[in-house]
C-alpha cells in the first residue's frame, strides 16, 4: 500500500457516498466519460479506506476464467491458479473493473450472486462456492459514451449498483486539479479550462469525446516543463481530439486566441 494517499479533488459527495456504500458492501458504478477521475478516485478510495485495490481493465476478451481463475500446467501438474476476482474475494480486496461493458458476458453472469445478498462467487471448474471476505467490495466503471462499437448494461446489471455519475468538473474545480496535479500556473490553468469549455460547447463539431481533465492534465504539465503553451495546446488536447485536418486547423486558431 502507498504512503502518500492519490490527490483527488472532491467534485460532489462521492466520497461520502462510496464509504456508506463500503460500509454496507453495495456495489459501486462509475459512470462517465474517459479523464473525468474514475480511476483517481477508486485509487483515492482505496488508500483512504486502507484497502488493497486490484484493477482489471475489461476489453472484448475478458472472460470469466479470466477472472475467476484456471488451470495452468505446472512441469506435469496441473495445478489451480485463482484469478483476480477469486483472489480479491478472499483477500478482502476493493476490485475494480475497469470499462465492465466491454467484457464479455460471461464477466457479468459470474459476478451476478457477488453483487447481491448471497456475495459469493461460484467457481464452476472447481465446482465450489466461495463465500466474499466482509472487506471485499465490487467496483466497475462504464463509459456510456462511446458512439462506435456502443456496449450498454443491461438494467438487471445496471441495478446491482449504486451509480455514481462523473462528468468534467466546474471551471474552478478544474482548475485547481490543473494547478495541484501539475504546479502550473493558475493563469494558465484557467486558460486551459476556457478552452476546454469553449470546446466542450461546440458539440457541432461531433466529436466522439471531447475535451477531458486529462488532456488538460497533459497540457498543463508540458507548458509547466518548458514546452510552448501554443504547441502544448496543440498537441495535448486538438490532435487527441480528432483526426479531421479542417477541425484540427478551426480548434488550432480557436486555442492559439486563447492561450
Ligand atoms: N477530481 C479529480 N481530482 C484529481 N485529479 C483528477 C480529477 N479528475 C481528473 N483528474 C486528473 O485527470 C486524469 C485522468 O483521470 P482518470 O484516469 O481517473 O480518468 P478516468 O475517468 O478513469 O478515465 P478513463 O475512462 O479513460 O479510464 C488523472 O490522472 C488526474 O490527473
Ligand atoms: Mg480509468
Amino acid at each position: 500500500m502507498q504512503d502518500q494517499a492519490p490527490y483527488y479533488h472532491q467534485i460532489g459527495k462521492e466520497i461520502e457516498v462510496f464509504e456508506h456504500a463500503y460500509k454496507n458492501k453495495i456495489s459501486f458504478l462509475l459512470k462517465g466519460p474517459t479523464g473525468t477521475g474514475k480511476s483517481r478516485f477508486i485509487e483515492y478510495m482505496a488508500h483512504k479506506l486502507d484497502k488493497k485495490l486490484i484493477t482489471i481493465s475489461c476489453h472484448e476478451e475478458t472472460s470469466s476464467t479470466d477472472l475467476v481463475g484456471r488451470y495452468i500446467i505446472k512441469g506435469t501438474e496441473t495445478i489451480w491458479s485463482d484469478g483476480p476476482l477469486t483472489t480479491a474475494i478472499k483477500e478482502g480486496a476493493i476490485i475494480y473493473l475497469d470499462e465492465i461493458a466491454e467484457a464479455r458476458p460471461d464477466v457479468i453472469v459470474a459476478i451476478h450472486s457477488l453483487t447481491d445478498h448471497r456475495r459469493e462467487l461460484f467457481i464452476d471448474k472447481l465446482g465450489e462456492t466461495v463465500k466474499a471476505h466482509e472487506d471485499f467490495m465490487l467496483v466497475a466503471s462504464f463509459n456510456p459514451g462511446y458512439q462506435k462499437g456502443f456496449k450498454e448494461l443491461k438494467p438487471s446489471t445496471r441495478q446491482r449498483f449504486i451509480a455514481t455519475a462523473f462528468a468534467y468538473p466546474d471551471a474552478k474545480i478544474e482548475a485547481d486539479i490543473l494547478v495541484n496535479e501539475t504546479g502550473v500556473d493558475k493563469d494558465i490553468a484557467k486558460k486551459l479550462v476556457n478552452i476546454a469549455t469553449k470546446i466542450r460547447n461546440l458539440t457541432e463539431l461531433g466529436l466522439a469525446e471531447t475535451v477531458s481533465t486529462r488532456l488538460l492534465v497533459d497540457a498543463a504539465k508540458l507548458i509547466h516543463s518548458g514546452l510552448p503553451k501554443r504547441l502544448s495546446v496543440e498537441v495535448a488536447i486538438v490532435e487527441p481530439l480528432t483526426d479531421d485536418l479542417d477541425v484540427v486547423e478551426a480548434l488550432k486558431d480557436l486555442c492559439n486566441l486563447m492561450i
